[in-house]
């Protein structure tokens, strides 16, 4: 039985429409205790999930969620994407009364602002590439100029992934500063120059409760278009976890280095942190350094890593939203491996076809997954696509050979127009 200190959610909103969110609410519903999960705005595949329900309302409209979650008795609201934490939606809602997994707008400049979190891991002592701030573009071309070399170019506010250039050459540099003065990721610009530096790159997401963290498995991303990690970046075209790039030793450093220095950062700027703290880190050399935070589960490694948890989520969560981490019982993680392939619509990364009816003759089990993001249904009731990344199939297994091979079958009994996927993905973890 659950002692008093930590309750179990029976009833639960997502915020969200992503693979991300249809992934939460998947295990969500799976947690002990939990009855239902309405989604809000979800996709194509909510309905699908037994026990879970759509909620026609946009991801930003606090007034309209908060309004929901009194008609609904919501005891836990989870908040999957960042544009909304970084509009203050969770703040809208914990001042309501609820019960909120996600930060406020003031932490979620985390991943809002590059600027003010390289700052705050300066103050921290945090591992991360050397920076420049620029407010302009004459003091951006300066800093390029005095270093003489060219230097990563980051646009400081949310920027949908776009927001980056590993410039190869002076000129690419200069273009990239040029794009962002020219407003291209809204009009108030300005930017982080940043050392190049050199790794293996990997994703730890951390559970906080403001003042306690709870590590998941660390998992890789795929962020290039095209087999052999070439061609454009895109939000991700799959994912594998655990990734063996950090053992328990490993984990172990990137707690102590990255993650408690920054959330102790965060307590000392008077921000109560509770969400997840998702850490891209770079494995250089030198150990592991940070290349960016975010403020949210990744995408595609949320979808990876969630048939990973056991039934104490939803518990370990409503622990988390109010500041009770300590006393919440253990995460149990399953001893597995878990592949994720996401299934894009034809020209992603770039504009995509839209509206193709998608077909499935898969029959999920306990270690097969379909989850939907760019889904959504028409008027008959069709399950048609909207977006770039479409569907996400994701399998456990004792080893990822046999993971990878599952999830490589389900692609096959699911069909859409133009469906496209990496038959790469996990080629570091695979012997064939
Ligand atoms: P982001 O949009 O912040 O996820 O960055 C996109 C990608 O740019 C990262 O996944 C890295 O591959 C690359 N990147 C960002 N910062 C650096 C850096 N300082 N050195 C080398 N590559 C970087
Ligand atoms: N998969 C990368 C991200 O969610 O930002």
């Amino acid at each position: 039985m659950a002692s008093e200190a930590s309750p179990q959610p029976a009833r639960i909103l997502v915020v969200g429409s992503g693979g991300r969110e249809n992934a939460l609410a998947w295990a969500l519903i799976r947690s002990h205790g939990v009855e239902t999960v309405w989604v809000a705005p979800g996709n194509g595949g909510t309905g699908d999930l037994a026990g879970c329900q759509p909620l026609a309302i946009p991801e930003t409209d606090a007034d309209a969620l908060v309004e929901a979650c009194r008609r609904h008795g919501i005891e836990l609201v989870v908040v999957g994407p960042e544009a909304p934490l970084a509009a203050g939606v969770a703040d809208r809602l914990r001042t309501a009364g609820l019960a909120v997994f996600g930060p406020g707008a003031d932490g979620a400049q985390l991943e809002a602002s590059k600027h003010w979190a390289k700052a705050l891991m300066q103050e921290a002592g945090v591992p991360t590439a050397g920076y420049w701030w620029a407010g302009s573009e004459e003091e951006a071309l300066a800093v390029l100029n005095r270093e003489s070399r060219p230097l990563v170019v980051k646009a400081d506010g949310l920027a949908a992934g776009k927001g980056v250039t590993v410039a190869e050459t002076m000129d690419e540099a200069r273009a990239a500063i040029g794009e962002i003065f020219a407003g291209r990721f809204g009009g108030d610009a300005s930017l982080v120059l940043e050392e190049r530096t050199e790794g293996p790159e990997v994703s730890v997401f951390a559970l906080s409760d403001g003042q306690n963290l709870v590590l998941l498995p660390p998992a890789q991303d795929h962020k290039r278009i095209g087999e052999g990690d070439t061609g454009p970046n895109t939000g991700g075209m799959g994912a594998y976890a655990p990734a063996p790039l950090l053992d328990d030793a490993g984990m172990e450093q990137v707690r102590r280095q990255v993650l408690e220095p920054t959330l102790a950062a965060l307590r000392r700027r008077g921000i109560d942190y509770r969400g997840v703290i998702y850490a891209g880190l770079m494995l250089t050399a030198d150990g592991p350094s940070v290349i960016e935070f975010n403020c949210r589960f990744g995408d595609p490694e949320c979808e990876t890593l969630m048939p990973l948890l056991g039934p104490e989520l939803a518990t370990v969560l409503l622990a988390c939203a109010r500041g009770q981490l300590a006393t919440a019982p253990p995460l149990t993680i399953a001893p597995l491996c878990s592949a994720c392939v996401i299934a894009a619509a034809e020209g992603y990364p770039a504009a995509v076809r839209r509206g193709d009816a998608i077909s499935s003759s898969l029959q999920p089990d306990g270690h097969l997954q379909l989850f939907h993001a760019g889904s959504s249904r028409d008027s008959q009731g069709v399950c048609r696509t909207s977006g770039g990344r479409v569907l996400a199939m994701v399998a456990q297994a004792d080893d990822f050979d046999t993971a990878f091979e599952r999830a490589y079958w389900g692609l096959e009994q699911v069909h859409f127009a133009g469906m496209t996927y990496r038959r790469d993905i996990g080629h570091q973890v695979r012997s064939r």
